[in-house]
C-alpha cells in the first residue's frame, strides 16, 4: 500500500449485519461478524485515511481512530452512511445488510394467540449502490458479493449493476472467521484469487482501489 496515496482520504465503509425488526424483541438478520468491516477500517487508518465505519450491531468496540456510526436496520444505514458518503473519496460496502424487512413493525410484543403470523417482507434500499450510483466520478467504490453458487458470473454481475470498480466475491463460509477465501474481480476482466486472513484481504483491496485509474 502507497502512504502517500491514503493520507488525509476520506473512507467510509460499512460492516456488519443489519437488524429488521418485527417487534421490540424479535428481528431477522444474519451471521456477519463485522471481522471484514473491521479489518478494511483499520488498515486504511493505519494507511493515514479518515475512516468513517457504519456499523450495524456486532458486538465489537468501535476501532481507536476511526469515526464509528452505530445503526441498527437497513434504512438506518442508508442514512447514516448517506450522510457520511458526501465527502468520501473510498466507498466500501462490507456489511451484510439484510435485503428485506417485515413490512410492518409492531410497537408492542406479538402475543402469541391462536394462529402463527404470516410474515410479510418488503425489500430494502441497496445501501452501497445508492452510495455508487450519487458518488462523484472520482470516488473509487468497493464491495463483496456472497454467493452459493455461480461465484464469479453472479459477482460480476452485481458488480456492473452496483457500478463498482470491484468486487470481492466470496462463499458464506467466509462469515464469521479470521480466514477468507475470496476472488478480487475488476470491471476490466481482472480475476485474482485470494486466500489468507481478512487483514491481508483489507489491505490487498486498498491496494487494488488504489491502483484503478482514473
Ligand atoms: N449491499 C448493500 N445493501 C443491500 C444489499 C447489499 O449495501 N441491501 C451491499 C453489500 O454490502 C455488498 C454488496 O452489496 O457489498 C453485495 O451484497 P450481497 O448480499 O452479496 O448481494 P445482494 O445485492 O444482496 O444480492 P443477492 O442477495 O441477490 O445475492
Amino acid at each position: 500500500m502507497r502512504r502517500a496515496f491514503w493520507r488525509g482520504r476520506r473512507v467510509l465503509v460499512t460492516a456488519g449485519p443489519t437488524r429488521e425488526h418485527l417487534d421490540p424483541v424479535r428481528y431477522l438478520s444474519n451471521e456477519s461478524s463485522g471481522a471484514m468491516g473491521w479489518a478494511l477500517a483499520e488498515a486504511a487508518r493505519d494507511a493515514g485515511a479518515r475512516v468513517t465505519l457504519v456499523a450495524g450491531p456486532t458486538g465489537r468496540p468501535a476501532p481507536r481512530g476511526v469515526r464509528t456510526i452505530s445503526v441498527v436496520s437497513a434504512r438506518d444505514m442508508l442514512a447514516a452512511a448517506r450522510r457520511a458518503a458526501r465527502r468520501v473519496d473510498v466507498i466500501i460496502g462490507a456489511a451484510a445488510v439484510a435485503d428485506w424487512r417485515p413490512a410492518r413493525t409492531a410497537r408492542a410484543k406479538l402475543k402469541k394467540g391462536r394462529a402463527a403470523p404470516f410474515l410479510r417482507l418488503v425489500p430494502n434500499p441497496d445501501v452501497l449502490a445508492t452510495l455508487a450510483r450519487a458518488a462523484r466520478p472520482g470516488v473509487r467504490r468497493a464491495g463483496f458479493a456472497l454467493e452459493t453458487g455461480r461465484l464469479i458470473a453472479h459477482a460480476r454481475e452485481k458488480m456492473r449493476q452496483k457500478n463498482l470498480d470491484l468486487i470481492v466475491a466470496n462463499s458464506p463460509s467466509s462469515l464469521g472467521g479470521a480466514r477468507t477465501r475470496a476472488y478480487l474481480l475488476t470491471p476490466d476482466g481482472g480475476a485474482r484469487a485470494f486466500s489468507g486472513t481478512k487483514r491481508a484481504l483489507a489491505r490487498l483491496i486498498l491496494t487494488t482501489l488504489e491502483e484503478r485509474r482514473d
